[in-house]
């Protein structure tokens, strides 16, 4: 079974060919960064009329790097949210004219559960039907959630942010110290070539239990990174970066709370939730020091890790087409009937 899948979230154009739900064809990405740097973050308008310019070409590349042809196409998947409306459809009504023109099925897939099926794209990966009930963590520009796989496949959000995703935050740090964006690498770069600690600790997002926004779900597996933001901006009010030492050292500072946020969570949740497995995804899982960290937290829970690998780490199209591969998605009549979804969350 051959699928080619289509994604068009955010600021990435993408369209992948994997077979079977595993074995990855191609995988094509035009990433948009640089149209959006000089604006400091994604700008809506910008993304989706980029979009339009790449998806035929980026489409067309995918299906002849996987050395096949449309007609042998089985069926087309495609993200549908969450993510920005106006890039969304850009995706949504390629990969529905695409399905009607080849007379192939048409899968709906929600970006946030294909970023988990992305820690199992690596060749000698295993498969994650094996590894169920599961914990994943996606951390992404847009997201960051603690996700339980259930034994029958189905994700359900055990833990989120309650405010900024961690790509935010790295984000909008980077751009308060001067580091440019995306601000995740920058603010990674800057903290490995701190040579000793700051001797500030920033907060680590920990929320009260009568927070209103946590609903049902549990304070001790939820975070905040709004806080985190504000008190780097007051830090540095008081304290001016003085050098780049300063600033290396800030830099690893913000960092190790972010670390700390997402891992000390996770570890949590491990702990509680007698899970076989632990999967990472999202473009924050291509930080060294959070991959570090979790793998500690894996071992000590006595559970492998996946990680994916980095070209699989940020915003792709082979996530999705695998997704579909194992059997998710919106499939049939309702498919052709999908809106594109900014708010998507797990049913
Ligand atoms: O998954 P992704 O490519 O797009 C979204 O769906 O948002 O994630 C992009 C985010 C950005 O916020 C970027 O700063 C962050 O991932 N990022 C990193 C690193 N590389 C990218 N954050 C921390 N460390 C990194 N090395
Ligand atoms: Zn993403």
């Amino acid at each position: 079974m051959l699928i080619l899948g289509i994604e068009s979230s955010c600021d990435e154009t993408a369209a992948a060919v994997v077979r079977d739900g595993y074995e990855v064809l191609s995988s094509v990405i035009h990433t948009q960064i640089a149209l959006h740097a000089p604006h400091g973050g994604v700008v809506p308008e910008i993304a989706s009329r980029s979009h339009i310019e790449k998806i035929p070409s980026v489409i067309r590349r995918a299906v002849e790097e996987a050395g096949c042809s449309f007609g042998d196409i089985d069926a087309v998947a495609v993200t549908y949210g969450p993510g920005l409306a106006s890039s969304l459809l850009v995706g949504l009504s390629a990969a529905k004219g695409l399905a009607t023109a080849l007379g192939k099925p048409l899968i709906g897939i929600d970006h946030i559960e294909a970023h988990i099926q992305s820690a199992f794209l690596a060749p000698e990966s295993p498969r994650k039907e094996d590894f169920l009930p599961l914990l994943a963590l996606v951390v992404s520009g847009g997201h960051s959630a603690i996700i339980r796989v259930g034994t029958e496949g189905r994700p359900r959000v055990i833990g989120q942010t309650l405010d900024d995703a961690a790509g935010e935050a790295f984000d909008k740090a980077a751009q308060l110290l001067g580091l440019g964006y995306p601000g995740g690498p920058a603010i990674q770069k800057a903290a490995l070539s701190a040579h000793g600690e700051l001797g500030y600790e920033f907060p680590k997002g920990h929320i009260s239990r009568d927070n209103p926004a946590l609903g049902c779900l549990r304070a001790d597996l939820c975070f905040s990174f709004s806080g985190l933001k504000t008190s780097l901006r007051t830090y540095l009010q008081k304290n001016p970066v003085r050098d780049e030492e300063h600033r290396n050292r800030i830099a690893a500072a913000y960092q190790d709370a972010i670390v700390d946020a997402l891992a000390s969570r996770c570890a949590k949740a491990l702990k509680s939730g007698k899970c076989k497995g632990f999967a990472v995804g999202g473009g924050v899982s291509l930080n060294a020091a959070l991959r570090a960290r979790l793998k500690e937290v894996a071992e000590e829970a006595g559970v492998p890790i996946f990680l994916p690998e980095p070209k699989y780490c940020g915003d792709n199209a082979a996530m999705i087409a695998a997704l579909a591969g194992t059997g998710a998605g919106i499939r049939g009549d309702a498919a052709f009937l999908l809106d594109a979804t900014p708010n998507l969350t797990f049913a």
